[in-house]
């Protein structure tokens, strides 16, 4: 039997008086890629921010690798394997391309590695190693060429893969992917997919992805979630889902008359 990653039980979060995620359960194993999907406000986003540590839950446990992580902070999450994108890109738009992606290596290499190590031999050797790492990224996604350029000035496909490497950089063991193809054209989208399979399958990843985007959807994933109103309304294949009335009724209300 496949290993249990990453376990959520009973998870819940209130703002206020909105239950965004209410009684939520996920079971990961490794290698999995899955999708989860549902109406807007649907609690989705805020399913990514509980298993990533960005927002405390108010029920509920998180477990990963068999490590109790309810209550954690962003950074222990980090360390336990956990890298995200955002919905909103989130990169430094002033910086280079290649600088955004060793930025984000640097800031987990410090955490492991390299504190009080400045300018000393190895620090340089390490320095060489992540900037090989970083065109290598480059290169897998097609944006070596455009190492110098800065984040600006991107198209909006790129920015997203940006954001896709600059995750990867801190070597994850899960990634969640927080509507990935939102922005793209379809044939941008179906790049997406491609690179995604690329690298589950080249860095053993287990990937989370929230999309739209049923097509992407279809492509890529196994198994599905949906959410609505801050619950689990059904799991199951692709196929399931799309044929599922309850899944229906939920992105279309009662509009449903065939
Ligand atoms: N930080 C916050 N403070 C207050 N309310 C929040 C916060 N984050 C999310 N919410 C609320 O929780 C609910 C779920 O929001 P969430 O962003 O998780 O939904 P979503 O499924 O990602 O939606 P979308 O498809 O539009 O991205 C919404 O009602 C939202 O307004
Ligand atoms: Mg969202």
């Amino acid at each position: 039997m496949t290993e249990v990653i990453l376990e959520a039980r009973n998870l819940g979060k209130s703002f206020g008086g909105v239950r965004a995620v209410d009684n939520f359960q996920m079971e990961l194993k490794r290698s999995e890629l899955i999708g989860l999907i549902g109406p807007n406000g649907a609690g989705k986003s805020t399913v990514f921010n509980l298993l990533s540590g960005a927002v405390k839950p108010t029920d509920g446990s998180i477990n990963i690798f068999g490590k109790d992580m309810t209550g954690k902070k962003m950074v222990d999450f980090a360390q336990a394997g956990i890298a995200r994108t955002f919905q909103n890109i989130r990169l430094l738009q002033e910086q280079t391309v290649s600088e955004n992606v060793l930025s984000a290596m640097h800031k987990s290499a410090n955490r492991h590695l390299f504190t009080n190590l400045f300018h000393t031999k190895s620090y340089k050797k390490q320095e060489k190693i992540l900037r090989e790492k970083v065109d290598s990224l480059l290169q897998t996604f097609s944006l070596l060429e455009k190492r110098d350029e800065l984040a600006v000035n991107l198209s909006y496909g790129d920015q997203r893969r940006l954001e896709i490497i600059r995750a990867l950089g801190t070597d994850p063991e899960i990634l969640f992917l927080d509507e990935p193809a939102a922005g793209m054209n379809p044939a941008e989208g179906k790049e997406l997919v491609r690179l995604i399979e690329q690298l589950q399958k080249e860095y053993n990843i287990t990937v989370v992805l929230i999309e739209h985007d049923m097509d992407v959807v279809m492509d890529l994933c196994k198994r599905v979630m949906v959410l609505d109103y801050g619950k689990l309304i059904f799991s199951g294949t692709p196929q399931e889902v799309m044929e599922s009335d309850a899944v229906r009724l939920a992105y279309l209300g009662d509009d449903i008359d065939d």
